[in-house]
């Protein structure tokens, strides 16, 4: 079974919790992009739900699969979110925002009852760190500011590289809130709840990926079946 048909059958899964009525956020990425095809297809057929996309990505999927949409100021409390991750360890700690939609998902999740994450299970980890840690910062004040991230990562027992993320084509990347992202490649994070202390008292840094009490479950596809990390209903 190939990587994308796994992601697939998390995000069908997924698809089972989700009941007419319900308001939903809308996760960014690969896996994320299955559960929206997915849900508009139902959609097509009649299911009733209101959306909030994580993206602008998202946004313009939905939007073309006759997705109802909302936003957060008019739907300010959601009941299901269902997103991919970068990274899930077994306490349902994650690494997020690869795809650069980190501020707006932890938004988006922070405002819903529950958050569900969809995955291969080749994002299980022991310890969070193998992947970059995305934060992202305003352009104002950058090398102060990645200078301040470097000492926060110290002071929290982590080190390694800090890159500014480019495009393909070499030129700064910008996220849909208009900030730069700095990603961390730290290998391992063995205090993620020091951490995000530490980064989320620099002024400059936006947000982080590290979202950590937030996720209430987790679907993990195999190539021998579904693995679920938490509670499921
Ligand atoms: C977007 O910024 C990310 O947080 C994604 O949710 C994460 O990168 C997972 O993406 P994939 O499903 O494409 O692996």
């Amino acid at each position: 079974m190939s990587p994308d048909d796994l992601k697939k059958q998390a995000a069908a899964r997924a698809l089972e919790l989700v009941r007419p009525g319900m308001r939903l956020g809308l996760g960014t990425g690969s896996t994320a992009k299955h559960f929206v095809d997915l849900l508009g297809a139902r959609v097509a057929a009649g299911l009733d739900v209101l959306c909030v996309a994580t993206s602008e990505a998202t946004q313009a999927q939905a939007m073309a699969l006759a997705i109802p949409m909302s936003t957060l100021d008019q739907t300010p409390e959601l009941d299901l979110t269902v997103d991919g991750a970068d990274e899930v360890d077994p306490q349902l700690r994650l690494i997020k925002g690869g795809g650069a939609a980190h501020l707006r998902e932890k938004i988006v999740a922070v405002a819903s009852k529950r958050m569900v994450v969809i995955a291969d299970d080749t994002k299980l980890v022991e310890t969070l760190g193998r992947f970059p840690l995305p934060i992202e910062v305003v352009p104002f004040g950058l090398e102060a500011t990645r200078r301040a991230v470097a000492s926060a990562i110290a002071a929290s027992g982590a080190a390694g590289e800090i890159k500014l993320r480019l495009r393909p084509d070499g030129s700064t990347l910008v996220t849909d809130g208009g900030h730069f992202i700095l990603d961390a490649h730290l290998g391992r994070i063995e205090q993620p709840e020091a951490l995000a202390a530490a980064l989320n008292a620099v002024p400059g840094v936006v947000e982080h990926g590290l979202f950590l009490g937030i996720a209430s479950c987790a679907i993990l596809a195999s190539s021998s079946g579904l693995k679920i990390l938490g509670t499921i209903e």
